[in-house]
């Protein structure tokens, strides 16, 4: 379903003494159609920046993209549009991506109507008000305000709103870093059920080795800008092969 071949990104920062930031040193994944890819890393490794490319928001230094079997650098502008319907990212921010000036209905309905889902307004309603009830929140939010709501709310609103586009492939970003512990466990639970009922292919992007081992398959541990390990999760966990891994595994079984 998604293919990454050699991807690379530098950063230059600084205007007087520049400075090189080599944020993605050539990274290449696969995942097949429902699957569950892991990147694990620490802050600053590289893990937002390729969500970040893949989204089109940063342009990369190289490498290929191929989602559903297209390459994607090849596409015409309409195929582009069609690129960022099958793949929608869920951020950790969630009140960061809400528009504070508008109600919720209006931050779900826009990607609907940009997109042309659903013949009418009332039919985009009605097609919220489903997916409202799939992730567990009442409609009873419609008329509120981004400031109205808590966090674990926000969270499931804005997937709710990944999933009005019927994507195919969802990239969350650190979706739950910010939600207590309760919550986090219901979200995760709650993104497994849609992956399952919906056959979404997840990249899911975290520092925390735990939650990435119970949803993901497979998984990558990325250092400094490159992947020192990538397989099955289970086998990576029990047998880790770099130095690297090791740290990073046993700074998570010390809890
Ligand atoms: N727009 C930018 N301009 C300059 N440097 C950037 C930019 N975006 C990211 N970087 C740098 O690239 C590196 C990778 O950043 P990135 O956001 O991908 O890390 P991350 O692994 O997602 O970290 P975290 O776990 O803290 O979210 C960092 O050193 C960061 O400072
Ligand atoms: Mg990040």
């Amino acid at each position: 379903m998604l293919r990454v071949e050699n991807l690379k990104k530098h950063f230059v920062i600084g205007v007087i003494r520049k400075h090189r930031v080599d944020a993605v040193k050539g990274v290449s994944f696969e995942i097949p159609e429902g699957g569950s890819l892991g990147i694990a890393g620490n802050s600053g490794c590289g893990k937002s920046t390729i969500a970040r490319i893949l989204m089109g928001l940063e342009e990369p230094d190289c490498g290929t993209i191929y989602l559903d079997g297209e390459r994607q650098d090849a596409l015409s502008a309409s195929a582009v549009r069609i690129r960022k319907k099958k793949m929608q990212m869920i951020f950790q921010h969630p009140e960061a991506s809400l528009d504070p000036q508008k109600t919720i209905l209006s931050s779900m309905m826009e990607p609907m109507v940009i997109h042309k889902m659903c013949e009418s307004t009332r039919g985009r309603k009605e097609r919220i008000r489903e997916l409202f009830e799939l992730v567990g929140i009442s409609e009873s939010l419609f008329s509120r305000y981004p400031h109205q709501i808590s966090g674990g709310e926000a969270q499931r609103i804005m997937i709710a709103r990944a999933l009005t586009l019927e994507p195919k492939v969802l990239i969350l970003d650190e979706p739950t870093s910010m939600l207590d512990v309760s919550i986090q466990a219901h979200m995760m639970n709650l993104l497994k059920d849609l992956g399952h009922k919906m056959n979404l292919t997840y990249l899911f992007i975290s520092h925390d080795l735990e939650v990435l081992s119970w949803f993901c398959s497979h998984i990558c541990i990325m250092n400094q800008g490159t992947f020192v390990e990538t397989g099955k999760t289970e086998e990576i966990i029990h047998h880790p092969g770099h130095p690297f891994t090791r740290e990073l595994v046993e700074s998570f079984s010390e809890f």
